[in-house]
């Protein structure tokens, strides 16, 4: 699957290195609710490569995806996208950063209850300053390749969790990315469905200057990894790849 062609009012960066994270430290709470989430994480991501992030729940695997994508300020490290130091960016810079070279599927979907499915994907392409139009044309055909045309006047409460998932699939791809970022993006989707959205976001991944970090609990996505990556209590614990990964893979078939 092949996506629509890119805005030429979204540029990219010149630089093409990958995605780096080192030592960073994030707390939530204060005192004695202090609690911290990541406690010196070091990730790596190299463009042209489909990521995994495995790990047991609750050992930082959003809350690293939320640095990345400059969702969430962190208390220490350093944190680097596509050649890009995010500790050096104010807010606004951040946000327009992400607005133009991230898109990012959220656990919880986080789609706008008050809009339809082609409002709710056109929202990067417009924020992108994209008219209307093309962003609504270019939304329902990516809609439409996900299995869900004819519905895009609806709205996201009326769908199935799976079909909601590939709203907000849509929408973390419409605009074209370098780094599309997904948190568990296969949990609500029957089989069939989930290999397809694997093959759409590896094909993604793969094209130069690009890169897909996923997060998954889902045994279904390991065959589609170049490289996965552990983590266990706020730290990266492990990275496969190569025959390393190979031989994870043919255990965990
Ligand atoms: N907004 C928050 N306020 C307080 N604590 C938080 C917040 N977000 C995360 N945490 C805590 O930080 C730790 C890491 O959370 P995180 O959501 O990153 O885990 P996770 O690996 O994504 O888990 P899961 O697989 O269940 O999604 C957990 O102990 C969690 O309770
Ligand atoms: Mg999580």
């Amino acid at each position: 699957m092949t996506l629509p062609s890119e805005s030429p009012s979204i540029a990219a960066p010149t630089t093409t290195n990958g995605i780096v994270t080192r030592g960073v430290v994030k707390s939530f709470g204060v005192g004695d609710a202090k609690t911290f989430a990541l406690k010196g994480a070091d990730f790596s991501a190299s463009e042209g490569e489909l990521h995994l992030v495995v790990g047991p729940s609750g050992c930082g695997k959003t809350t690293l995806l939320s640095v990345i994508a400059g969702t969430l300020v962190w208390d220490e490290g350093e944190v680097e996208v596509f050649g890009t130091r995010l500790n050096g960016l104010d807010k606004g810079s951040i946000t327009e950063f992400r607005r133009r070279h991230i898109g990012f599927i959220f656990q919880q979907f986080n789609l706008i209850p008050t809009l339809t499915l082609v409002e709710n994907v056109s929202v990067p392409l417009l924020l992108n300053g994209v008219s209307r139009r093309e962003a609504e044309s270019r939304s329902a055909e990516l809609l439409g390749r996900l299995g869900l045309g004819g519905r895009e006047r609806k709205r996201p409460t009326q769908l199935s969790g799976g079909q909601q998932q590939r709203v907000a699939i849509a929408r973390a791809l419409v605009h074209q990315p370098r780094l599309v970022i997904c948190d568990e993006p296969t949990s609500a989707l029957d089989r069939e469905t989930g290999h397809q959205i694997m093959d759409l976001l590896a094909g993604v991944a793969r094209a130069p200057g690009r890169a897909v970090i996923i997060v998954t609990h889902d045994p279904r996505t390991y065959a589609y990894a170049d490289r996965l990556t552990s983590m266990e209590d706020g730290r990266v614990s492990g990275v496969r790849h190569g025959a390393e990964l190979k031989e994870f893979l043919s255990n965990h078939r």
